[in-house]
């Protein structure tokens, strides 16, 4: 199975309803495109709209991030923010540092770029070993670090807040960038941890992120702010995109001002708090023995499966029941993880769904 599959990248089978939510999101687009005059024969500032940019500001200093509507620059996702912060840092035959288990889309990223990969290990609950990336340092020349502080995927880590500030002091001293995907961020039912940027006192975390995960996959809209390398990201967003759209983003923005997205955000949350919590009860209740994580924020689960088990075969059986689970072996460059599993709890709670997962502990064999 390659890494490209396992990206949402078809349209699914959810049939379910329209949340209120992105109903009223699709309203201020529509409204934003019926008010559009003379724009579609310009294009907009490469950083994007200021509208949007200051939405996104108000929203990062609730995390304990003072954002300036210049530092931040619009993207069209997360992808695209992680793709330009490592063309702005690194060139090729550079090495960056990675957490494993990490996101394969970075992986994905840095074999494209031409980029080496050192793993650094992270656990399940507290995310990157700063420990181990210290010593790494010792061995390795490394350019930059790509990081999920809060909610990494696949297993849900939040890093403490002492892990945080020793990342930074490392990036300091040895004179890295520090690569934050915040996507799931926002996620986060309990708390809503602020962000790398928080505390970095000395410009050298690239904050990247997007709607993907809390909002619309299909808005294609993300942000970067690019701390000292910030010009260059701009430069390079021009030269690849030239600008984003004006109508979208202000829609989105429009959204956020009326407070739209809180109080989508806040039903969102609660409704992923709730599926986390049926999936782990219906989890308790499988006759094999599991290790699963409980996040408080994210989308999905990490499951260790008996050492026998192969999740990339079970990832095709799982199929044919309609289960998409994310075999574990893709979250690395180093095969490990091959009895590991990322289950999400983003779709709704039916049935049918909750027979279907019944059924995976027979297709382990
Ligand atoms: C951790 C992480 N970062 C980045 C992305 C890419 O997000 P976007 O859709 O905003 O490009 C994803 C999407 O799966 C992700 O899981």
């Amino acid at each position: 199975m390659s890494r490209s599959a396992a990206f949402d990248l078809l349209p699914g089978s959810d049939k379910n309803e329209v949340p209120a939510g992105i109903v009223q999101l699709n309203r201020s687009i529509s409204r934003a495109l019926r008010r559009q005059r003379g724009d579609f024969q310009y294009y907009d500032e490469p950083a994007g709209d200021p509208s949007l940019r200051q939405q996104i500001a108000l929203r990062a200093a609730k995390r304990g991030w003072q954002a300036e509507v210049d530092e931040l620059c619009i993207t069209s996702g997360c992808q695209q923010s992680l793709f330009l912060a490592l063309m702005a840092v690194c060139q090729q035959g550079d090495v960056v540092a990675v957490e494993a288990p990490g996101f394969y889309g970075v992986l994905q990223l840095l074999e494209q770029l031409g980029l080496q990969v050192v793993e650094i290990p992270a656990s399940a609950e507290t995310g990157l070993d700063v420990g181990a990336f210290e010593q790494t340092l010792q061995r390795w020349d490394i350019k930059a670090c790509v990081v999920s502080p809060s909610f990494a995927t696949p297993t849900g880590a939040s890093m403490p807040l002492h892990a945080r500030a020793h990342l930074i002091e490392l990036a300091e001293r040895h004179d890295l960038a520090i690569i934050e995907d915040d996507i799931y961020g926002e996620s986060g039912w309990l708390v809503v941890p602020d962000t790398l940027k928080a505390v970095d006192h000395s410009n050298r975390v690239i904050h990247c992120s997007s709607l993907s995960k809390v909002l619309s996959r299909d808005l294609r809209l993300g942000w970067i702010s690019g701390g000292r390398w910030h010009d260059d990201i701009v430069r390079l967003k021009l030269t690849s995109q030239l600008a984003s759209s004006r109508f979208i983003q202000r829609g989105v923005a429009d959204f956020f001002a009326d407070g739209g997205y809180a109080a989508y955000l806040r039903r969102y949350r609660q409704q992923l708090q709730q599926q986390r919590d049926q999936l782990l009860d219906l989890l308790g209740t499988w006759p094999v023995p599991i290790r699963a994580t409980s996040p408080a924020g994210g989308l999905a689960l990490w499951l260790e499966l008996p050492e026998q088990v192969d999740t990339i075969k079970l990832y095709n059986r799982a199929l044919d029941e309609g289960v998409v689970i994310t075999p574990g072996e893709l979250f690395s460059m180093s095969g490990k993880f091959s009895n590991c599993l990322r289950l999400s709890f983003a779709h709704p709670w039916t049935r049918a769904r909750a027979e279907a997962l019944m059924r995976l502990p027979s297709l382990m064999a």
